[in-house]
């Protein structure tokens, strides 16, 4: 008896070898597609009614067997057929068929797999890239929050991971909210470009028969439809495109990540990681380990893996459709799920951190981190910045012999350097003036920082309304 689980077969005398039909096999990945391919199926069983193709009845009966298909418990129906199906496709019409029988043959004309696979799982697609900009919003939420109850604590900020200049910590937080706007704008694109139906692309020439595309995209809220048949079957721009967003979010958490583990240490000491989130060791009972955040940082590989799995699958491939392109669902599969809980975890990381503000406060002693606003000082009274910048550099070297701060240096020593250096300096480059100056739009003074955090507020309140 045939396989009533195959498409295909009609021109074939002998039976897959059993290996090369688990190659084949997708239906143990692509099964998450199920309720979105279900969904498609209906709305073209639609358009197959008004093109005249399915009469009331026919289209009745197809519709009706396929709605009540939608919620049903996919593993449950995989194993009530009579063999294991080729893919999700497979599946859904082979029960179509096993429940109201020859009229369910109707239900693929028209169409291919190859058009059909694209637009599941661009459906699927959309539901996924809607599901990461939530995630996303409720990190940067985490963000906003863990600013505004550290709006006054100053770290060091650095570059080369050498202490420059001091920085509010919530100034920090908000530099990763600006990464995740960012990203929310990626995925903003992302969702335009999948949101294209290819449905009635048919195998690559397009469909034999006059379906209304428009009327058929609307009802499956998509706003535009493919305007080529061969693109439309074997692009997976779409997917890149994600990938790429994904790609880019990752790295931004894993930066956070690092920047977390680095602040957490003994030797930086700036941020305590609450219980909830650190673990412990197996042999050392002191230790206290920053598995959250490393793990954060390495899930970032996976993610940038899949993008490169993308690439090198699409690159090489002729029109239209190959069935390489199969591969392509794993890998976006797995970069969905480890987005989705990366930004879970990130969100969890931000309520679970604080801050230990004496070791801040302490880490403001060394370092010199207001050599450049010694410098600007001296341009306030009209000298050029680069004889200032020389000078300060030398009164560093002396503060260095002199084991001192800037700030400490005897005024007959700092007028050996300058003439133009008043005692008034002291007050000048003191933490509160450093931090005070930096009131340009971007900068890290208190007043800038609330208003952004501010502007962040509002930011996320039109996200979620
Ligand atoms: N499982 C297939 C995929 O994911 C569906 C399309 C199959 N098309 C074909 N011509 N064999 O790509």
């Amino acid at each position: 008896m045939a396989d009533s689980t195959k498409l295909w077969g009609g021109r074939f005398s002998e039976d897959a070898d059993e290996t090369f039909a688990a190659f084949n096999r997708s239906i143990h990945f692509d099964k998450k597609l199920f309720r979105h391919d279900v969904l498609a199926s209906i709305a073209h069983c639609n358009g197959l009614q008004s093109a005249g193709l399915l009469s009331e009845g026919e289209a009745d009966q197809i519709r009706s067997a396929l709605s009540s298909m939608i919620d049903a418990d996919v593993e449950k129906l995989i194993a009530q057929q009579s063999g294991l199906p080729e893919d999700v496709h497979s599946l859904i019409e082979s029960n179509l068929i096993a429940m109201i029988g020859d009229v369910g043959r109707k239900a693929h004309t028209g169409r291919s797999r190859n058009d059909q696979v694209a637009t599941a799982f661009r459906l699927w697609m959309k539901d996924a890239v809607d599901d990461s900009i939530g995630r996303a919003i409720k990190f940067m939420e985490g963000l906003t929050e863990c600013a505004e109850v550290n709006i006054d604590v100053v770290i060091p900020g650095y570059t080369h991971l050498q202490k420059a200049q001091p920085i509010l910590f919530s100034h920090w937080c908000l530099a990763y909210f600006e990464m995740l706007r960012r990203d929310l704008e990626r995925l903003s694109h992302v969702r335009r470009q999948v949101n294209v139906m290819p449905l009635g692309s048919g195998a690559l020439a397009g469909s034999g028969f006059p379906i209304d595309r428009q009327s058929v995209a609307e009802e499956l809220g998509f706003e535009s439809i493919t305007r080529n048949s061969l693109d439309g079957v074997s692009d997976r721009d779409f997917t890149l495109d994600f990938a790429g967003a994904a790609s880019i979010l990752m790295m931004h958490l894993s930066r956070f990540a690092e920047d977390l583990i680095i602040y957490s240490s003994d030797e930086f000491g700036f941020v305590e990681l609450g219980d909830r989130i650190s673990t412990g060791s197996s042999l050392m009972p002191q230790k206290k380990n920053p598995d959250a955040m490393e793990l954060l940082r390495g899930k970032s590989a996976r993610v940038f893996g899949g993008n490169i799995s993308l690439l090198t699958l699409m690159k090489g491939l002729p029109l239209a459709y190959n069935k390489d392109m199969q591969e392509d669902k794993e890998a976006v599969f797995d970069i969905v799920e480890t987005v989705k809980s990366s930004l879970d975890i990130a969100a969890v990381i931000i309520c679970n951190i604080s801050l230990n503000r004496r070791r801040c406060s302490d880490s403001m002693g060394t370092g010199f981190m207001n050599a450049t606003d010694l410098a600007d000082y001296m341009v306030g009274k009209g000298l050029p910045f680069r004889s200032a910048h020389e000078i300060v550099g030398a009164m560093v070297s002396k503060s260095i012999e002199l084991n001192c701060r800037l700030e400490e240096l005897p005024l007959e020593v700092v007028k050996s350097f300058s003439s133009l250096i008043e005692d008034d300096f002291r007050k000048r480059i003191s933490l509160e003036r450093v931090l005070a100056s930096k009131v340009v739009i971007g900068g890290t003074s208190r007043d800038r920082v609330a208003s952004e955090l501010a502007d962040a507020k509002t930011f996320l309140a039109t996200c979620n309304a």
